[in-house]
């Protein structure tokens, strides 16, 4: 099969398309076709083996890639199963957020990750869904904890994860004010954000208003000053932040972790990839798509021989969206 594989650590340059032995799923596994993927921050922090913090905390390989294939997201169509498959056969159209593989005509998932496609979708828009609208089914339901009536503020609410947390928090009956740049506002506004702020000309810490519960995907702000916005048992949610060489986003984090601990307030921070719910995380997601609340919002598709031109411009941390991959 063609795989786009990471030799070493680098640019989008040192990701290499070549022909790669199929694999063989096991018994609990499946093997799919994969249609589409799509590029989230974490293929690029693997790729360039950043921040190197990360390499000594082992959630990126000390000296070479970890993942040899990147593309955590796939939809596509089930080619093989193995003999203790129960739920899939070949020919149902599947949807999964694996470790790695998705840059690959083909990948083998464990059954107990794959969940149907939603029907609605295409391969492509499903393949928008799995870790971004993991993360923000995370960062709204269970670390925001998100009712009826809260106020939400979603910092970075154009991005991947930030356009699911803004649909999936106003579908939990919440008022949703997003945080976007300044070309992004009418797209915020129409995915039912009730007010978006530019931050180019409005600071959110300064507007006088409480939240019930702040969002910090970009992670633009200090705790303390996100602190100035918080109702007095309101929640601030640590989900990412810019990336840098040694140490961000990680240490904007995990220094909000730490700095919550002193708070009244709650302090709570996601981890997608650590989850061990995710079949039913995209089994409730499949839900709100399929009922016409929640929408991928796909900003570009690239081909698969792209792949590298994709991830160039998803690390440029501006796509208003997700950008999908067609294999
Ligand atoms: N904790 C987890 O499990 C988890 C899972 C997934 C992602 N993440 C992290 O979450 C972050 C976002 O991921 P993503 O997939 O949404 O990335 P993305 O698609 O690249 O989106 C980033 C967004 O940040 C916005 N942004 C940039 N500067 C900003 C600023 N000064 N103020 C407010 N917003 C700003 C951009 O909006 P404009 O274009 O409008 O400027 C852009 O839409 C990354 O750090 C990623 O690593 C964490």
């Amino acid at each position: 099969m063609r795989a786009f594989v990471l030799p070493s650590y680098g640019s989008p340059d040192v990701l290499e398309l070549t022909d790669v032995p199929t694999p063989v799923p096991g018994d609990s596994q499946v093997l799919v076709r994969v249609r589409a993927t799509s590029v989230n921050p974490y293929d690029w922090h693997h790729m360039r083996g950043e921040p190197y913090a990360a390499r000594l905390g082992g959630g990126l390989g000390r000296r070479a890639p970890k993942l040899s294939i990147l593309g955590a997201d796939v939809a596509g169509v089930v080619e093989a199963a193995g003999k203790d498959v129960t739920a899939f056969r070949p020919g149902d159209e599947v949807y999964a957020l694996v470790e790695q593989g998705g840059f690959a005509e083909y990948v083998c998932v464990e059954e107990s990750v794959l969940a149907p496609k939603p029907k609605n979708l295409s391969f492509e828009q499903a393949a928008a869904v799995p870790l971004a609208g993991g993360t923000a089914l995370l960062a709204v339901r269970d670390a925001g904890r998100v009712l009826p009536g809260h106020k939400v503020l979603v910092n970075g609410a154009s991005g991947g994860v930030g356009t699911f947390a803004v649909q999936l928090a106003r579908a939990m009956g919440a008022e949703v004010t997003g945080v976007c740049g300044p070309r992004n506002v009418d797209l915020v506004r129409s995915i039912g954000a009730d007010d978006v702020i530019d931050y180019t000309t409005r600071d959110f810490t300064r507007t006088g208003r409480r939240y019930d519960v702040v969002l910090g995907i970009a992670g633009t702000r200090t705790l303390p000053s996100c602190r100035r916005v918080l109702t007095p048992r309101g929640a601030y949610v640590i989900i990412g932040g810019a990336g840098g060489r040694w140490l961000q986003p990680m240490g904007y984090m995990f220094s909000s972790l730490a700095t919550g601990a002193f708070m009244s307030q709650r302090v709570a921070m996601v981890d997608v990839v650590g989850c061990t719910h995710t079949k039913e995380n995209l089994m409730t997601l499949s839900e709100f798509v399929e009922d016409g609340r929640v929408t991928p919002v796909v900003d570009r598709r690239y081909p698969f021989e792209e792949i590298p031109e994709a991830v160039r411009y998803v690390e440029k941390g501006h796509a208003p969206g997700k950008v999908v991959v067609t294999i």
